[in-house]
């Protein structure tokens, strides 16, 4: 069945300048391009549900400038249901500055409008959330508005997966709301406190998270794949090698398809095995949105 999905988060403009290399603290270096692309890990994120042919509707906030105009049409272009997105006036819309070098990308975000998204914004649309297979959300918009979309989603037996990106301590009672947790490395380490030195001490921290707090723990590992207990053991996916432009987004496309997959019913071994194939076909083209694959692109039949 075609997945209705939530997406409660973020929408930027990322402005890209792509260089060889990032400049070193104080240091100028020549550049080769800059361009404007829609992004944010909310609106990356719809969009790739969208791709895969889910019905997925956003909930978020951008300013009334021409930002605000060409994201919101970017939605509609790839079929995103934006009903939900407030244009507020006496804010700009969010941004993000992002170096981005053959190898890897630095981002500033500003959040603008994206800091109105809150608990009484989200609120407002209690009604997509309660209708909802799957509610995915992000740490781009206050979280008083994350803790309100992931309430009235589990209230309405969605299933909640908290992408917990930008890395920020949470507490615990919003935890409890999640699902599904997908952090990548450098974000459980912050969120279980531990140093993953090895598997073993990656196994051990997810384990004792999931008896603690209930919720399935999906860790991203870059080019090394992702990670989950079955069973308690531990399951490395590994990533397909292939050629990388950019690698903004691949997270974003990877929860993207994990969310799809299992709002269609899927196990989450089948779920996690798309969204690391789709995350891979992702970067080979430039932008967060760019490589993002269609159902047809990922194989889905
Ligand atoms: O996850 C990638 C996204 O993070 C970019 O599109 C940028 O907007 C930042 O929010
Ligand atoms: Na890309």
């Amino acid at each position: 069945k075609r997945p209705f999905i939530a997406i409660a988060g973020s929408l930027n403009m990322d402005l890209v300048v792509s260089a060889d290399r990032q400049p070193k603290l104080g240091e100028t270096i020549q550049g080769s391009s800059i361009d404007q692309v829609p992004g944010g890990k909310g609106a990356n994120q719809a969009v790739g549900c969208a791709r895969l042919g889910a019905h997925a509707a956003m909930i978020g906030c951008v300013g009334n400038d021409d930002f605000g105009v060409r994201m919101l049409d970017n939605l509609t272009h790839n079929g995103v249901d934006s009903q939900a997105i407030a244009v507020l006036e006496d804010v700009p819309s969010g941004i993000a500055s992002i170096t981005r070098t053959p190898e890897d990308n630095c981002i500033i975000v500003v959040d603008g409008a994206n800091g109105r998204c809150d608990g009484a914004a989200v609120n407002r649309h209690a009604g997509v959330l309660e209708r909802a297979d799957v509610l995915l959300v992000q740490l781009e918009i206050p979280l008083e508005g994350v803790r309100t979309a992931m309430g009235l989603a589990s209230g309405g037996d969605a299933t909640v997966i908290l992408n917990p990106a930008p890395a920020q301590a949470l507490p615990e009672d919003l935890l409890r709301l999640a699902d599904y947790i997908t952090p990548n490395e450098s974000e459980w380490e912050l969120l279980s406190g531990t140093r993953v030195r090895d598997d073993e001490a990656l196994r051990t921290s997810m384990l004792e998270w999931e008896r603690r707090l209930g919720s399935k723990v999906v860790v991203t590992r870059g080019k090394d794949g992702c990670s989950y207990l079955e069973e308690e053991r531990l399951v490395t996916v590994p990533a397909p090698a292939t050629e990388v432009v950019d690698t903004t987004g691949a997270g974003d496309t990877f929860n993207a398809a994990l969310a799809y997959a299992l709002g269609s019913g899927t196990s989450l071994a089948a779920a996690v095995e798309l969204a690391i194939r789709c995350a891979s076909l992702s970067v080979r083209r430039f932008g967060a949105q760019g490589g993002m694959p269609t159902g047809e692109e990922a194989g889905l039949a």
